[in-house]
């Protein structure tokens, strides 16, 4: 269910009880999303303000998730800001919005950024890959996701896309970390549930099933 959109009503309490905890987590890897009404007052807050002086609306392209986006952009407009609401990929979260908690954290050139710093335009000539690119189009998930579904590695799940793509980058330079080297490799993602512990043992399963595929 994306950020904004309520519940169904035509979904019964008996099928909601059925669900597993696994399940839920399940559903959530796939698509990074978990509910927030934050990010409605977030956004029109953003969008109500007027452009800086001198700022200039640009069409350009960008190399999202292997696909060319074309989309208009704000100079001032980070990246995080394009991606959820002009593009439409809502897995990638917004917690702090100013660099401190990770839960933004998307692979600019491979590489983990925290994506509410960086402004869009920047990004033009290089490979985006958020939340939404990790899954094979066949639905086979990512190896750091099955990891995780494995170990039902989060409570809230709300940073979880976020350690995912920092996961999904430090592995490509460490393929085989211990796990200091590991959860100093992602310690620029924060859990707001303090659940680190279980999430380092989801991610180091997530780098074993890595190595195997
Ligand atoms: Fe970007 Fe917290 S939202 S680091």
């Amino acid at each position: 269910m994306a950020d904004h959109e309520m519940p169904d009503p035509g979904c019964s309490t008996n099928t909601s009880m059925k669900l597993s905890r696994r399940d839920i987590i399940k559903s959530v890897i796939a698509t990074g999303v978990v509910s927030s009404t934050s990010y409605l007052f977030r956004v029109s807050r953003v969008w109500a303000q007027a452009s800086a002086p001198g700022a200039v609306d640009r069409l350009i392209t960008l190399n999202v998730n292997g696909q060319q986006r074309r989309v208009d952009v704000m100079k001032q407009e980070t990246l995080v800001m394009t991606l959820r609401y002009k593009l439409g990929l809502t897995g990638t979260k917004i917690g702090c919005d100013q660099a401190e908690c990770g839960a933004c954290t998307v692979l600019i050139d491979d590489v983990p950024q925290y994506s509410c710093s960086v402004f869009t335009h920047t990004v033009r000539d290089k490979k985006i890959q958020t939340v939404e690119g990790l899954a094979k189009p066949d639905g086979t998930l990512h190896p750091v996701q099955q990891g995780i579904i494995d170990e039902q590695g989060f409570q809230c799940a709300f940073c979880m896309s976020g350690f995912m793509m920092a996961t999904v980058g430090f592995l490509k330079v460490n393929p085989n970390p211990t796990r200091e080297e590991l959860a100093h490799g992602i310690s620029g993602n924060i859990c707001r549930c303090q659940d680190y512990d279980k999430i380092l043992t989801a991610m180091m399963h997530g780098a074993e099933n890595l190595r195997k595929a």
